[in-house]
């Protein structure tokens, strides 16, 4: 449904994307995921037509759009801050678009009317104005704004941003909810693995305008393809050689203390000390708890380390300080880099 092909956006001398290629299904809710500054709204401009870009093509439904203006593109897009009109109502803000394309005002009252039923808008939030709505309201304007032009994709540029916690995490599922329920292929930017992991069909993790791993959720977490989608992704802990070496002696020989070697904290299994357990372990020592109410995490020392693990709040008492455990590593959950940077990654 979307296309990148061979894409370069320069900035002056500066390459924001140096040569981006990706392919979007029809369908997807699809994520750009990275930290602040790697190029996730460039590309999502260059779709949308608000960027130029040096080489490359852009195809939207198979049409090569590259030297379209944006509003011929059959794309809609939501920004980080809404970028509603606050001098309008709301009714006038959704029916904006369709305005500007001089529609007759029996089909524009028709097109705002299902839109706004679609997402959710009560006739009397129709002529409330915008300042006088909720964050999560502002957002299913924003969000009608776009889709009543029927683009073939939308494309939503940190929408979630600019809100408190609690209400991030309802309207991260009002969003998915409304992405399934009108099916559109959904280009989802964000700087946050949290919303990423749990919204996406597939992501794509970039650092610098270059593209390191595009995957499942499942796939990025559990598979990182490089030091740094495993660093940015997900908490981890960095396994000293030393550790990698007395791992790999006691029954894990595919270790090699020269990889970069990383562990996910929630695969650190942690057993009180003298109970049987498989795998290969190392003995160490309690030395703080943080709660989190579902969950604590530990931070321990071991010979050489220092590790944090996590024990849900259902896995028996908690674990004091200066406790003494066995801290049992799967060798299937380490992921493993070789010829990577001794500091650990960039994340
Ligand atoms: N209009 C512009 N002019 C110059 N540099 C820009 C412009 N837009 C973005 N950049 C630069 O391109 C890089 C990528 O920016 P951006 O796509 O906004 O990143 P992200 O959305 O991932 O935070 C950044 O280094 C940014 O400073
Ligand atoms: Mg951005």
């Amino acid at each position: 449904m979307i296309t990148f092909d061979d894409v370069s956006v320069r900035f002056g001398t500066f390459e924001a994307l140096p040569s981006f290629s990706l392919h979007i299904a029809e369908g997807e809710f699809f994520t750009l995921l990275g930290p602040s500054g790697c190029g996730k709204s460039t590309a999502l401009r260059a779709v949308a037509g608000f960027v130029d870009l040096s080489a490359g093509d852009v195809r939207v439904g198979g049409k090569k759009v590259t030297h379209l203006p944006s509003g011929k593109r059959e794309v809609g897009m939501v920004f980080q801050n809404y970028a509603l009109f606050p001098g309008m109502n709301v009714r006038e803000n959704i029916a904006f678009g369709l305005r500007a394309q001089k529609r007759p005002g029996s089909e524009i009252d028709r097109r705002v009317n299902e839109i706004a039923d679609q997402v959710d808008l009560s006739q009397e939030q129709l002529v409330k104005g915008v300042a006088e709505l909720s964050g999560g309201q502002q957002q299913r304007v924003a969000i009608a704004r776009a889709l009543v032009m029927r683009p073939k994709v939308l494309l939503l540029d940190e929408p979630l941003s600019n809100l408190d916690a609690k209400l991030r995490r309802q309207l991260r599922s009002q969003l998915k909810d409304l992405q399934g329920q009108f099916g559109i292929t959904t280009v989802y930017v964000t700087h946050d693995q949290d919303e990423a992991l749990s919204m996406s069909d597939r992501i794509a993790v970039l650092d610098r305008g270059r593209i390191e791993q595009v995957g499942t959720p499942e796939e990025v977490y559990e598979r990182s393809a490089s030091e740094f989608v495993c660093t940015f992704i997900g908490e981890v802990n960095r396994l000293s050689p030393r550790l990698v070496g007395a791992l790999a002696a006691r029954g894990a020989p595919e270790l090699d203390p020269a990889e970069s070697t990383y562990v996910r904290i929630e695969k650190v299994g942690l057993v009180r000390e003298g109970r049987p357990h498989r795998g290969p372990s190392v003995r160490g020592t309690v030395m703080s708890r943080t709660y989190h109410g579902t969950h604590s995490v530990y931070r321990l020392r071991t010979e050489h380390d220092e590790l944090r693990a996590v024990l849900g709040d259902g896995d028996g008492p908690h674990l004091a300080a200066g406790q003494e455990v066995d801290l049992v590593f799967d060798p299937a959950s380490l992921m493993r880099y070789r010829g990577a940077s001794a500091a650990g990654g960039r994340g």
